[in-house]
């Protein structure tokens, strides 16, 4: 096994290292600490392995993601969302049969308690979903607690699958002040997810099939990504033990920021105040790059990806697709365009590596289907609870889990004597 040398004060340690499959390097140092007393610096963990993990892999450099081997490209083209639930899951494709079990078990496990309906009531129709989608799935373990019984855990796992469309929609007509609708056992996940957010009961409602495709393939890009921050979450809460809706909750708060999910709603609050202000996009293309100023082009930018996020790739074909089928057009797709060409050509951002990533195009698909701004997220939740589930059952099968605990570099006062409150000043 190749191992690492590390000079320190003179002495010679020597850190095993380990390789994945797909030739990642990583330098072992669990023993580190215990034997040379020190400890690495690497905020944000951008060269830190947490976890070793079978489920998803990314080559950023080359513009790669693959959910257990299978190319993005490939699952978009033949796959489905609930058949990608299951791969990632359970790590294969199913076969037909249990394909037909798993879409089963989805489906009838999606009411709500009933009694879960007076909780949407309490929030303010001001509440943003997301919100109400972290504090919903928290509330899911009052209704389903943890078991030791892993037959009881993998339930749970397709209750959470199954019951997150509802809450998604069920916060989204709260907001808007109409009647829930509820699941409808005869319309697979993402078309059951459209009926519940756009029917009422006074009048039928077809689910446009183009824009079935489209939510499903989005559903799909989103699935899972590895370590990013909401993944993180999910394993450090999940490492302490806490049960999967905790978890999970936990997942879609992190999710919701705006370095993070929360993109896709900023990158369409963007292109909307570049239209409000006269289309002059070159103006915001200045201010990403003043150091001075705070503003990033939102949709902009990648930990991981240092070339084409491959997502944003499909996505930006799925738009030509569907603004051509629907025979529409948006100002903002155009002022998107311009700004991504500019920017491809701009030094500061090639210099960075910046390119667009799965939020810069996303948002103006969920647009053409009339989905509302603040549901971007929680569109983006969707598509990445199997894979937090995924992570999350993962991590608790993994004999080499720990406690998520890292140490810091304390560099606040050293010991000082108290001072009694008359003498301070
Ligand atoms: N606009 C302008 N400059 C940028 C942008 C951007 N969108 N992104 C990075 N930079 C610059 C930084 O200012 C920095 O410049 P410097 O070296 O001169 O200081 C350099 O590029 C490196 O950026 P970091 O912030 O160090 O990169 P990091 O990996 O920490 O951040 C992140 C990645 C958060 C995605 C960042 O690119 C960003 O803020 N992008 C905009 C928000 C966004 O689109 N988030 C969605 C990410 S994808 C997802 O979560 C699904």
């Amino acid at each position: 096994m190749p191992t690492a040398k590390l000079i320190l004060d003179d002495t010679t340690v020597e850190l095993p290292v380990i390789v994945g499959t797909e030739g990642e390097r990583a330098i072992d140092i669990r023993k580190l600490r215990a034997q040379t007393g020190y400890i690495t610096y690497d905020p944000g963990l951008a060269n830190t392995g947490s976890c070793q993990s079978s489920i998803t892999f990314i080559d950023g450099e080359a513009g790669v993601l693959r959910y257990r081997g299978y190319a993005i490209e490939d699952l978009v083209e033949h796959s489905s969302f609930v058949e990608v639930c299951y791969l990632l899951i359970y790590g294969e494709l199913p076969t037909r049969a249990q394909l037909e079990q798993f879409q089963d078990r989805l489906t009838h496990h999606s009411l709500l308690h009933e009694d879960m309906k007076k909780f949407f009531e309490g929030y303010p129709p001001s509440a943003h979903p997301m919100s109400v989608l972290s504090a919903m799935v928290a509330s899911l373990s009052t209704y389903y607690p943890d078991s030791t019984d892993p037959e009881i855990t993998e339930l749970n796992m397709i209750r959470l699958l199954a019951k997150l469309k509802t809450i998604a929609a069920f916060s989204y007509k709260k907001s808007i002040g109409q009647p829930y609708i509820y699941p409808r056992n005869d319309l697979s996940y993402t078309a059951d997810f459209l009926h519940m957010m756009f029917a009422v009961p006074s009048e039928p409602y077809e689910v446009p099939p183009l824009f079935e495709k489209v939510l499903d393939v989005l559903l799909i890009l989103h699935a899972d990504h590895e370590q990013n921050c909401s993944t993180s979450t999910v394993r450090m809460v999940g490492s302490s033990g806490a049960d999967l809706f905790a978890s999970i909750s936990a997942g879609i708060s992190a999710l919701s920021g705006p370095l993070h999910g929360g993109a896709n709603q900023a990158v369409i609050q963007m292109l909307e105040a570049i239209r409000e202000d006269g289309g002059n996009y070159q103006k915001y293309l200045e201010k990403a790059k003043d150091p001075n100023d705070p503003f990033r082009l939102m949709g902009f930018g990648h930990r991981v990806y240092k070339n084409f996020d491959p997502r944003a790739r499909l996505i930006k074909k799925l738009v030509d697709q569907v603004f051509n089928e629907m025979g529409i057009n948006d100002p903002l797709l155009e002022i998107a365009q311009k700004l991504e060409e500019a920017a491809l050509k701009d030094e500061y951002f090639i210099e960075r590596k910046l390119y667009p990533n799965i939020d810069f195009y996303s948002g103006i698909l969920y647009r053409a289907m009339g989905i509302p701004t603040n549901m971007y997220t929680v569109l983006f939740a969707m598509g990445r609870l199997p894979g937090w589930i995924a992570q999350w059952k993962e991590m608790r099968e993994d004999p080499h889990t720990r406690i998520y605990r890292p140490r810091q570099i304390y560099q606040g006062s050293t010991h000082r004597p108290y001072v009694p409150i008359d003498q301070r000043g």
